[in-house]
């Protein structure tokens, strides 16, 4: 084999507080299990932010953050058996698991027990570092690497490999159908979505936003109806009302007992929000007085991200994105901590 070119470009974070910049860094060591793409897009999600803020834990920089990649594949493996040179190919928020532990052998491989790997701030099994797609190019483990379908562009396709199936996996989980009423709380990258697939799925949708900015940007989305979490009011007539709550986002005063009042017996509360905060504790008499499931999510197994697309294109589910340059990647953090997106950001190289 000619000598590995291990080196490329990517605006990286060195620091929390600090803007990205433009460096060079090594991709991971050569393997047959190998694909390598040349990055095109990359999706942002609010798990980048709280990563270059070191706001889970430290990170450790410096980190490249970026997990809704798509690119062309540039250099495949011996063992790789799923893409080919010149295919565009997506990768989400994992990139490796142990393939050997028992929820890896059920298909669960999101929740591995022994080795979740994530795309950015994480380690290959060679010790390397993972680097995500703030960056030009991007060499990882085919197993979770996913050929886009012909008929989307990847602009498009970037956004599903975390948003996408983040929100799609539990509310197919949980059989959300058109008996369903579905509350979205947070209508941001994950939450629009939501949106999307609890429609898809023929289910009413009421978006749950903290104030009345989205009210009618929601509607044009495809809620049927709004409420505005601030509005305590409001709640009244939603009591329980809804067979689901997806939470993509609240605030830190959120409390148990006002969003599990919505539901309907048995029905669920889904959590998939990663806040830098703890959820406050649990009443007894929230769980005597609610009969609610209450679950979390993690991204989606590589058979549920195949799932997602396939039922994606089959009911024609699009997200709703806005590119910005590669370049421009420092600006477009700005605007995303902000809260401009309507409703997730792709960076173009
Ligand atoms: N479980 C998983 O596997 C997984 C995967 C990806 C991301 N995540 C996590 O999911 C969360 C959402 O990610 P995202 O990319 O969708 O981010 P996003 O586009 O910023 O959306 C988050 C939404 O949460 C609401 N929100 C945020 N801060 C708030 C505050 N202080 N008070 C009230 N509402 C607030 C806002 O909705 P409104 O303005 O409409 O109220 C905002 O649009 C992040 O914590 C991320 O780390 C989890
Ligand atoms: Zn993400
Ligand atoms: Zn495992």
């Amino acid at each position: 084999m000619a000598a590995d070119n291990r080196t490329f470009n990517a605006w990286a974070c060195t620091a929390k507080d600090k803007p990205l910049t433009k460096m060079q860094l090594e991709l991971r060591e050569w393997s047959e299990d190998c694909v390598e793409l040349d990055v095109t897009h990359c999706g942002i999600c609010g798990s980048d932010v709280h990563t270059m803020d070191s706001g889970w834990g430290p990170t450790e920089y410096p980190c490249v953050v970026g997990h809704e990649i798509v690119g062309v594949v540039k250099k495949t493996g011996k063992n790789v058996t799923n893409v080919k040179v010149g295919d565009r190919a997506g990768v989400g928020a994992q990139c490796s698991s142990c393939h050997k532990c028992q929820n890896c052998q059920e298909g669960n491989e999101n929740l591995c027990m022994n080795g979740f790997v994530g795309t950015y701030n994480g380690r290959w099994e060679t010790n390397d570092k993972t680097f995500g797609g703030y960056a030009d190019r991007w060499r990882g483990d085919y197993r979770f690497v996913f050929k886009v379908p012909d008929n989307m562009s990847s602009a498009i396709a970037s956004t599903f490999f975390c948003a996408g199936v983040t929100t799609y996996a539990p509310l197919k989980r949980t059989n959300v159908n058109s008996s369903s009423v579905v509350g979205v709380m947070g209508l941001g990258g994950l939450g629009h979505y939501a949106v999307k697939w609890a429609k898809a799925m023929g289910a009413k949708v009421v978006g749950m936003s903290h104030n009345d900015k989205k009210r009618d940007v929601a509607l044009e989305l495809g809620c049927d109806e709004y409420l505005n979490t601030s509005d305590k009011e409001a709640f009244g007539a939603y009591q329980r009302q809804m067979t689901h709550i997806l939470c993509t986002g609240t605030s830190q005063d959120f409390d148990w007992m006002t969003y599990l009042k919505l539901i309907t017996v048995n029905g669920h509360f889904i959590n998939v929000s990663m806040p830098e905060w703890n959820f406050p504790e649990i009443s007894p008499f929230v769980f005597f007085s609610s009969q609610v499931y209450i679950s979390g999510s993690a991204i989606g197994s590589p058979a549920e991200i195949e799932d997602m697309l396939e039922f994606a294109a089959s009911h024609k589910v699009e997200p709703w994105i806005q590119t910005y340059k590669m370049d421009d990647v420092v600006k477009a953090i700005e605007d995303f901590r902000a809260g401009k997106p309507r409703f997730r950001i792709v960076l173009e190289n």
